[in-house]
């Protein structure tokens, strides 16, 4: 299909060209700005602004066969239902989809309630206050021939984008990661990349007048997210709450209500009806090993398949954190290659083989994080062969409450790592304090 694409240039619209694009569409981007942008797989690009929809008259030809309305609010109820009409009218009696993008603020604080549905009456927050307006105005255009179809997002993460970012950002300004309002605040969140397969299926298969949460976690603790933004910022300390009275002052009233909205809301029914499958790691997986660290890589090209290679390590390196912070001895051991690994201790201990291996662990680690743990991330992968890989990690102590122990050495192992019938394991490791 020949899609109209506004709102293009931005965060979810970058993913969504990707994947349009992937799934054989073909995207023309309404852009601002007649500037040519290289680099991106648009098939063509046309020049509007949703601020004024006069400028859209021309942008829906019948060439195109379907739109989606990604650009955000302008703030004025009048101009947003001229962009509506200005973008629908011309698919009228053609049977074509409209895809308009909410968001799940339209509902508001969710409560006690578990998991909102798409049937929930909407009780919009101030930011999004007209939004559930527009949202009526699209899903009316089914009564006169338009496939027209509402998602609604999560806070969408992945890509180094997104809300968590900013969490990020001021993690890294702050020197402390911080979360609005109640510390058991939840959002529900979305990979950018499985959202942006939602409107693929929207598009091809979605039926006129329906409405879809595009969530892949309904409810993440708002306080794990901060942590994890304050380990993507290198920041090693217990989030704290920030009063939505003081965010406001940073963010503005009605984004730092936002912020500070609890909510757990399901995203069961695109699964079920439209065969979606968001299955990307979830948020705090996302930040803590994803896309918001950036790990240095060396003798493998630039490029998905390397992409994916990494993203494997880091499970493998993230696996061998959670075994041991859980003091998981048999899931740490089966993170080894079966012949012949070697892991030498920060002491210097060598262990050689998984026997001695096995019964040095089954000796220390129960009971080895009561007092404290450590987080390990992966700073430099070097592909020695394309199924060996020498990994530098820094490995942090930690207190529970996951702020950063100052008076312990930090560890600096070294894993080689072997990917064997399709997994990468441990084949030998050394760890090492580091002192200054
Ligand atoms: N990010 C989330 O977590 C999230 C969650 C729920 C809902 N949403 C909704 O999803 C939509 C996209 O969000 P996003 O995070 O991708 O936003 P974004 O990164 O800020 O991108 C906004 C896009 O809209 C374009 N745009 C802005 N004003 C425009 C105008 N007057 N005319 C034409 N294009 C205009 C921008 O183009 P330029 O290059 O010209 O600036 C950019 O391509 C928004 O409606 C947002 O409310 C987002």
């Amino acid at each position: 299909m020949k899609v109209l694409l506004t709102g293009a240039t931005g965060y979810i619209g970058s993913a969504v060209t990707d994947h349009l694009t992937a799934a054989g569409h073909q995207v023309v981007a309404l852009t601002r700005s007649a500037e040519p942008q290289p680099g991106r797989s648009w098939h063509a690009q046309v020049v509007g602004d949703t601020a004024d929809p006069a400028s859209l008259a021309g942008a829906v030809t019948s060439e195109i066969e379907a739109v989606i309305h990604l650009a955000p609010p302008s703030g004025d109820a009048d101009v947003d239902t001229g962009v509506i009409e200005a973008l629908a009218a011309p698919l009228r009696g053609t049977g074509r989809p409209f895809v308009y993008t909410s968001g799940i603020w339209v509902l508001g604080a969710t409560g006690e309630a578990q998991e909102v549905t798409e049937e929930t009456p909407t009780n919009p927050i101030g930011i999004v206050g007209y939004r559930p307006q527009i949202e009526r105005q699209v899903l009316a255009e089914a009564a006169e021939g338009v496939r027209a179809v509402v998602i609604r997002p999560g806070i969408a993460y992945g890509r180094g984008g997104g809300i968590p970012a900013l969490l990020v950002e001021r993690a890294r300004g702050q020197r402390a990661p911080e979360y609005y309002g109640k510390e058991d605040v939840r959002w529900p969140m979305v990979h950018v990349d499985d959202l942006a397969e939602l409107f693929v299926a929207a598009v091809e298969r979605a039926e006129a007048g329906t409405v879809w949460h595009g969530v892949g976690e309904s409810a993440v603790p708002v306080r794990d997210v901060a942590r994890a933004a304050g380990r993507a910022a290198g920041v090693l300390a217990a989030p704290h709450a920030v009063s939505v009275e003081q965010a406001a002052e940073v963010f503005g009233p009605q984004f730092a209500d936002a912020l500070a909205l609890d909510q757990s809301i399901s995203g069961a029914a695109a699964r079920t009806a439209l065969g979606w499958r968001p299955g990307r790691p979830g948020a705090v997986a996302e930040l803590v090993s994803g896309s918001y660290r950036p790990v240095e890589v060396f003798g493998a090209p630039d490029g998905p398949e390397t992409d994916d290679e990494v993203a494997a390590i880091r499970r493998l390196v993230a696996e061998v954190e959670h075994a041991q912070q859980n003091e998981l001895v048999d899931r740490f051991l089966s993170l080894f290659r079966r012949q012949d690994p070697v892991w030498t201790t920060g002491h210097g201990k060598r262990l050689s083989g998984l026997e001695e291996i096995s019964a040095f662990t089954r000796q220390v680690l129960p009971g080895a994080t009561a007092e404290s743990t450590a987080v390990y991330d992966v700073e430099r992968v070097l592909f020695l062969r394309p199924d060996v890989a020498a990994v530098n990690v820094r490995q942090q102590p930690i207190l529970h409450d996951g702020a950063r122990i100052a008076d312990r050495p930090e560890g600096r192992p070294l894993y080689i790592l072997v990917k064997e019938d399709g997994t990468w394991r441990v084949g030998a490791a050394q760890n090492t304090i580091a002192v200054d």
